[in-house]
């Protein structure tokens, strides 16, 4: 580390310059933490060959050490490093959807250290789309371990200024990429069993997926899927399977989620629900896509792209532009039931589970 980098201040938000991305790309070798843009979400981002390195990213992010981290790649040419065996399946959506938020899960490498991948025999691994990403990736020369740079079951960054909120003088540096395309997080694809899984639903929906490999992936939690290896087995098989299933928290049912209560609330009901509330007395915040907004002075009604893309784009900023307000209840217009907004939908589910829980 150069003198000049030691005397910088630490969580300080970076324009993303050459001079930027080779320092950042400097303190992952030094075994340092740095905020990282991607197309998705903000990173937080090591040197997924360095154990101490790695450990830095769960003690800031107060997450449990066997939750396991994404394997961030400079291009696809580098995943023999990171996976054993690679399916041909898994080749051709690497082929066709990297540089972009899909995330294989691989039988992993021995090499890659068990802090990446919580002790299991699998690693998550990706090639964002994000030119910053990208060019920090190229610059640093290997894979790079982030997760969301948030705390651990907050939301997710979408800014730098989010990043910094968050993790403050826990990291390095940030550097700027400007807000996420996407906004929420990648699609999750386990390869590692029988059946490709997705574990976690993002911008490259299932039926992307088919089209790539000629059959829809199973997707966790949807109705109609077989029982996972839980469900049904015997006590004494339980431990076992539980030790074989991998762990997501990104699908653990509270997560991404405001400390302000949040209620998902049908179309129907909204602007009812919303006065009734207000009403009694509370302070509420509406996020609505369709709704008009009523013009009571008493709700803070904040309307929400129509689009899912744009809407995928705005919802984490907007959920914790919410959570500043001071509002006794986050109110959320339920999303239309169709493909292109599930993954978004999932995202609300969980933040609804987890609100309201202070810390
Ligand atoms: O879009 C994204 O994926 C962002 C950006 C920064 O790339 N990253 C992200 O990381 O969302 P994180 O750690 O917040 O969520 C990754 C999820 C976690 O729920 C983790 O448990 C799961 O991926 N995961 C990672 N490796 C895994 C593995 N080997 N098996 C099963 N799940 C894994
Ligand atoms: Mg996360």
């Amino acid at each position: 580390m150069s003198k000049d980098t030691a005397v910088k201040p630490r969580g300080r938000i970076e324009p993303p310059t050459l001079v930027a991305i080779r320092e950042a790309a400097g303190l992952l070798r030094a075994g340092d933490i740095v905020g990282m843009p991607t197309e998705t979400v903000y990173g937080l981002a090591a040197d997924a060959l360095n154990p101490e390195a790695v450990k830095k990213i769960f003690a800031a992010k107060g997450r449990p050490a066997d939750h396991p981290l994404i394997v961030h790649l400079p291009s696809a040419e580098h995943l023999p490093r990171w996976a054993e065996s690679i399916p041909k399946d898994a080749i051709a959506l690497a082929r066709a959807f990297w540089p972009g938020p899909l995330t294989l899960i691989l039988k992993r490498a021995p090499e890659v250290p068990d802090e990446v991948t919580g002790g299991q025999d699998t690693v998550g691994l990706r090639v964002p789309s994000h030119s910053i990403a990208l060019a920090m990736l190229q610059v640093f020369g290997s894979g790079i371990a982030a997760p969301s740079a948030n705390r651990f079951g907050r939301i997710s960054p979408t800014t730098a200024l989010h990043v910094q909120e968050d993790l403050g003088e826990r990291v390095a540096m940030v550097v700027d990429g400007g807000p996420c395309a996407f906004g929420i997080e990648s699609t999750i694809l386990d390869f590692s069993r029988d059946v490709p899984e997705i574990l976690r639903l993002g911008a490259i929906t299932p039926d992307a997926i088919a089209r790539v490999i000629g059959r829809r992936p199973r997707v966790r939690g949807e109705a109609g899927e077989t029982p996972s290896p839980h469900e049904g087995a015997g006590q004494e098989n339980a431990a076992a399977q539980a030790a074989l299933a991998p762990r997501v928290s990104g699908a653990l049912a509270a997560h991404y989620a405001p400390r302000t209560p949040l209620r998902l609330v049908p179309s129907a009901l909204l602007a009812d629900e919303a006065a009734t509330l207000a009403g009694e007395g509370s302070r509420v915040a509406v996020l609505a896509y369709g709704q008009a907004d009523p013009q009571d002075s008493r709700l803070i009604w904040q309307a929400m792209p129509a689009d899912p893309a744009a809407y995928a784009h705005d919802l984490y900023a907007s959920l914790r532009t919410a959570d500043t307000l001071d509002a006794d209840f986050i109110l959320v217009e339920a999303l239309p039931d169709e493909p292109a907004w599930h993954a978004i939908a999932d995202r609300l589910g969980r933040a609804a589970v987890g609100s309201g829980e202070g810390g």
